[in-house]
């Protein structure tokens, strides 16, 4: 039988609607649709890829405040939710993240902005940091991350922002500028707020893994 032309929901129609479709638990095609319904709204895209980059280094300790304090920059905190493409918290997960200092430069020697993070029984991470600067081979703020998890594909991915200049005010339109950027979903919207003392920024980047 083909199904080309359908959508998926049409094409599951048509399969109830044959008869093709069991259920073990005998489900009425209401409960058979609600499960359907409910199980596509759980399934996630994956979070797009992107280069590891040449400035990844192992064995980063596990802070949530990755500023040492009197260094320069712009307060930044940023969180997210680690799930798979089902939709399930993501067991055993390991969140590897760095980015450059506010001058545009990685710390090669210690661990200054890395760090190896884990989620908490929500799946919810969150890092106290500061807006990364901008260096010549890539000129947009970014933040690198490597995640890992058992029963998962390992992510390498990204994360910029939508108030970087580099973007000129319009991410939608300049985010492949000179190819650095490859997906629009990866420049987030940044949050500006007055903090204690100082105006400070956040991102939300949440991350979906493919199983293995
Ligand atoms: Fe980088």
């Amino acid at each position: 039988m083909k199904f080309s032309g359908l959508t998926r929901r049409q094409a599951l129609e048509s399969c109830i609607s044959r008869g093709l479709l069991l259920s073990g638990a005998a489900l009425s095609q209401t409960k058979l649709f609600a499960a359907w319904q409910a199980a596509e709204a759980a399934a996630q895209k994956p979070t797009a890829r992107e280069v590891l980059g040449p400035f990844y280094k192992k064995g980063a300790p596990n802070v949530k405040q990755l500023r040492p304090a009197g260094d320069p920059g712009f307060p930044l905190t940023v969180a997210g939710k680690v799930v798979n493409t089902k939709g399930q918290l993501v067991e055993g997960v390991k969140i590897d993240i760095w980015h450059s200092d506010h001058h545009g430069r990685y710390d090669l020697v210690g661990f200054k902005y890395r760090s190896q993070l884990t989620a908490d029984e929500k799946g919810l991470y969150t890092v106290e940091t500061i807006l990364p600067g901008h260096y010549d081979d890539r000129p947009a703020q970014h933040i690198h991350y490597l995640i890992s998890a058992p029963g998962h594909k390992t992510l390498v991915t990204q994360a910029y922002f939508a108030t970087d200049p580099f973007f000129e005010g319009d991410p939608d339109k300049k985010f492949a500028k000179r190819n650095i950027v490859h997906n629009r979903e990866l420049v987030r919207p940044v949050s500006l707020y007055e903090g204690p003392g100082a105006p400070r920024a956040a991102i939300t980047f949440d991350i979906c893994m493919e199983t293995a």
